[in-house]
């Protein structure tokens, strides 16, 4: 088997995974990503921006404030510090690399609101289409780096570990499925993105199947708040999967929802009505769906004319459906948006196995709690890769000692498909907006089942089971609602639970 030696590899070419990149130089650096550079990564499909204290009236506390109220008291106070203290600065760093964010009349950076922003602190590029921004911004600056190799159309297997338990590397194979070979390092990054793959309806590309989080568990790292998966209350639900994003800044420029009998359901359900916390939103259309209704954004009053340059990525999206959202109204429905939880890190991205950093998210840093505040992902992927490659950095490094290869996974059977797609059907019924005991265990005995059917399953079964298993089972362990997990038989916040979940696989608990 043929071996590639790097100072680190970085398995994810997304947002976090480019900036720990960029970030190590001088070290030896290798990414490997799934697709060509540029394409596949949830990053591109971003339409929120980046929270930053920038304004005259704002402040890192106040950020760092909305963080922690987002988080349902499950948010860690000194990493929600970290993140808001650190934002300013990773933007200033991104406009250094050439990132064309919005500006005012007069030139300043334009700072948009949203929903549980105590203040306007939104930086973004092009209306609605921030993520490809800063994705054509770090692949330029990677490209002009010398000391990174990236490494595409590569499909990661598994984590390398070696006789003292430290991770070295990874195992891959190239996209086609035919050559294996071992990319060896002192210390890896996994920057490998989301889960919303597992749910029938879902924002995220379909590259988001959990791999990191899985490859991680494997090899016996703590993962932590597996439970808290984030449902975005309007995608735009015109059949495709994954579904295109409808962002919630359309709403914060005063669109409303209404079903199908032209109710506006949402101001008898919170004060904020469709500026209520995302979660509340995302249930509340659920419950339309539920009782037979279909949900509308309408946005006609709102924005009319203006839709086209405002929101040019959403405004695509619609006309390629045949919806013209100046003059109708735009068919939304709830979708898995965004993980809170993943690999348990430091505020370093140091995760429970030596040898292992984990950042964006794939990680669960905590900063997050039970809910995550809009335009706060992109940043946390900034901040804590680069924090993470600070510390990789300052570490001694020890060669790699030898590591036994994992065995390959070989099942290819036609059948997997259909296995998938079972999977995500089970997920999104059982384990997604309203959840109960029956459902959860309904949902792990099919996973129980779909894991012993396809014991060596290939390609993406094999980690969606794991990270299934993962999120069912600490779902079933949480019987309280809270931020975005909700329990339809114990609705309420109940203070015995007001911590976060730590789980390992069965196999190293
Ligand atoms: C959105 O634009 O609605 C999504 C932004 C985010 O997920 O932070």
């Amino acid at each position: 088997m043929r071996e590639r030696d790097y100072d680190v590899v970085v398995v994810g070419a997304g947002i976090a995974g480019l900036m720990a990149a960029y970030k190590l130089a001088p070290l030896r650096v290798a990414v490997l990503c799934k697709r060509p550079l540029g394409t596949g990564a949830a990053t591109d499909w971003a339409q929120g921006g980046i929270a930053a204290a920038l304004g005259g009236d704002d402040s890192p506390e106040l950020h760092a404030q909305d963080t922690r109220i987002a988080g349902a008291g499950l948010s860690d106070e000194s990493i929600a510090e970290i993140l808001a203290n650190d934002a300013p600065a990773r933007i200033e760093e991104l406009l250094e690399l050439g990132a064309a964010f919005d500006r005012t009349a007069d030139g300043a950076l334009a700072l948009g609101r949203e929903a549980a922003h105590q203040r306007r602190r939104i930086v973004k590029a092009g209306g609605d289409a921030t993520g490809h921004e800063i994705l054509r911004t770090l692949i330029a600056a990677v490209a002009s780096s010398d000391h990174i190799d990236v490494i595409a159309d590569t499909i990661v297997e598994d984590l390398l570990v070696d006789g003292e338990r430290r991770v070295a590397g990874v195992v891959v194979r190239s996209r086609d499925l035919g050559e294996r070979f071992m990319v060896r390092a002192p210390a890896t990054v996994l920057a490998t993105g989301g889960v919303g793959r597992l749910f029938r309806a879902t924002t995220n590309p379909v590259d988001a199947s959990g791999d990191g989080i899985a490859m991680a568990a494997r090899a016996g790292a703590m993962l932590a708040d597996m439970e808290f998966v984030q449902f975005h209350p309007t995608a735009l639900a015109i059949g495709r999967d994954p579904m295109p994003l409808v962002t919630e800044a359309i709403r914060g420029e005063g669109a409303l929802l209404v079903n199908d009998l032209g109710e506006r359901f949402m101001t008898a359900i919170h004060d904020d009505a469709e500026l209520a916390p995302r979660d509340v939103v995302a249930r509340a259309i659920f419950e339309q769906e539920r009782a037979g209704r279909s949900v509308g954004l309408d946005a006609r009053d709102a924005i009319g004319e203006s839709f086209p340059e405002r929101f040019p990525t959403v405004f695509a999206f619609c006309t390629s459906a045949g919806i013209d959202p100046r003059t109708a109204r735009i068919p939304v429905a709830p979708a898995a948006h965004y993980h809170m939880g993943g690999v348990a890190v430091d505020e370093w991205g140091r995760s429970s196995l030596r040898g292992l950093w984990v950042c964006g998210e794939a990680s669960a840093t905590g900063v997050h709690g039970a809910n995550r505040l809009a335009s706060n992902s992109l940043l946390e992927a900034m901040v804590y890769a680069s924090r993470a490659a600070d510390d990789i950095r300052g570490a001694a490094l020890e060669p790699t000692g030898p590591t036994p290869l994992p065995i390959p996974p070989h099942d290819s059977s036609p059948r997997l498909a259909q296995a998938v797609l079972d999977l995500r059907n089970v997920m999104y019924a059982d384990v997604g907006l309203l959840r109960d005991a029956r459902g959860l265990q309904n949902a792990l005995a099919r996973i129980a089942t779909l894991s012993s059917e396809f014991p060596n399953a290939l390609g993406e079964l094999r980690n969606l089971l794991v990270v299934a298993h993962a999120i069912a089972s600490a779902a079933l362990a949480r019987e309280e609602s809270r931020g975005s997990h909700f329990r339809l038989d114990f609705p309420r916040s109940l203070e015995a639970f007001a911590k976060r979940s730590f789980t390992k696989m069965e196999s190293h608990a």
